[in-house]
């Protein structure tokens, strides 16, 4: 979706070495700007996804921090990480030793509505800002359970449920 819609370069976590390939498409020095958006849930490989599951599992850390160790340790020196994906807890094995020997600038936000929302609106109104996509299952609000578990599940797929009144 984002390759057909924004027209960017897209990688698969799932099939290739994505710390290596960053490195190859930025001559070895790695991206200015890492955005982790996937938060808690992140899906990993190998030992890091036993480690990390095993600790949540046991209750001795709450998230899963596979992609925001992966941008950190992925990212250039000197370059800026935005952690957009939601974080309940604490994490194990954070890389601050890189964070603090690289120079990295580390940032977060939870999306403040009440700032962002008029000016997102204001964007899509005059075209500048294409979300037709992702609304891929519009529902009444009676079927709000149903949106609900299509999207939790991501069954027949849903990316957003939204649901109209009315309908
Ligand atoms: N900061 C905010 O205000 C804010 C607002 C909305 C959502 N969020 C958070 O953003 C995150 C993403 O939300 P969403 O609705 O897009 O979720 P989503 O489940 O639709 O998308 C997450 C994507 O991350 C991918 N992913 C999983 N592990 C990965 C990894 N190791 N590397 C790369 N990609 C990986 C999944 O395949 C999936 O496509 C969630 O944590 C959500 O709570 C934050």
């Amino acid at each position: 979706m984002t390759r057909r819609h924004v027209g960017a370069e897209t990688l698969n976590y799932e099939k290739t070495d994505i710390d290596a390939e960053l490195r190859e498409m930025s001559g070895g020095r790695g991206p200015d700007v890492c955005i982790e958006a996937v938060g808690m849930e992140a899906h990993s490989s190998g030992v890091q996804n036993l480690y990390d599951q095993t600790k949540q599992q046991l209750r001795l850390q709450t998230d899963r921090p596979a992609a925001v160790r992966q941008a950190i340790l992925a990212c250039r020196k000197g370059g800026s990480i935005f952690i957009l994906g939601v974080f309940a807890g604490f994490v194990d094995k954070f890389p601050l030793g890189a964070v603090m020997n690289k120079g990295l600038t580390l940032r977060s936000a939870q999306q403040h509505g009440h700032r962002y929302i008029p000016m997102l609106l204001e964007r899509m109104e005059r075209g500048e800002l294409k979300t037709d996509h992702l609304a891929t299952h519009v529902m009444s609000l009676d079927d709000g359970p149903e949106g609900y578990h299509l999207f939790k599940e991501k069954l027949d797929g849903c990316v957003r449920a939204v649901f109209e009144p009315g309908r």
